[in-house]
């Protein structure tokens, strides 16, 4: 299965700390285990089921996008502002890798059509997510990534790779629903 997300999602790969990456992997793991996904249909997973009309987007294909987009931001940032403390790179990559691994559990598949699973209509993905990586040890640093990158993070406290992370995934979000046709123009 790990060599099968690695090929999946090789972004992965950018992850330098050997054991961050391997805790990383067996968050991944354990939510398709949870979620009772296999590796076919976790390839075929939406990456939103109702906010963008006819979006064919995939999960993992917006997963590899935003940790791209949140890798060139937090290396950008490390390399424009000299004097300020560095990002933390490796933490940025693991909370985007991370960061919407909870839709496996809030999302379900029945008869082909995907739907909002029993406990994803309690527990929403950043909640789930957080959780998730939690029990596989991740740093509370990436943990606090998971949980605050969507709405629930407006009012808590953002570090600024929990900052970086949430911007990467509404930026990937937004543009999509400006350019693809059907979506509601903001
Ligand atoms: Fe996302």
């Amino acid at each position: 299965m790990k060599d099968f997300l690695v090929k999946t999602i090789p972004e992965f790969l950018l992850v330098k700390d050997e054991a961050l990456r391997e805790k990383c992997l067996n968050t991944w793991e354990l939510a398709i285990k949870e979620g009772g996904w296999c590796e076919r249909s976790i390839l075929k997973l939406p990456f939103v089921l109702t906010e963008l009309k006819d979006c064919p987007v995939l999960l993992v294909e917006h997963v590899r996008n935003v940790t791209q987009t949140a890798s060139m931001i937090a290396k950008f940032f490390n390399q424009a502002y000299q004097t300020t403390e560095k990002v933390d790179e490796d933490v940025v990559i693991a909370g985007a890798l991370l960061h919407d691994v909870g839709k496996l559990l809030e999302y379900e598949s029945k008869d082909g059509e995907y739907a909002y699973s029993q406990r994803g209509q309690y527990v929403r993905h950043p909640a789930a997510g957080g959780i998730l990586a939690s029990k596989n040890g991740l740093p509370e640093m990436v943990v606090h990534i998971i949980l605050t990158h969507s709405f629930e993070g407006d009012k808590s406290y953002q570090t600024p790779e929990s900052y970086i992370v949430k911007t990467a995934d509404w930026l990937n979000f937004n543009y999509l629903a400006f350019t693809y046709p059907n979506q509601m123009k903001h």
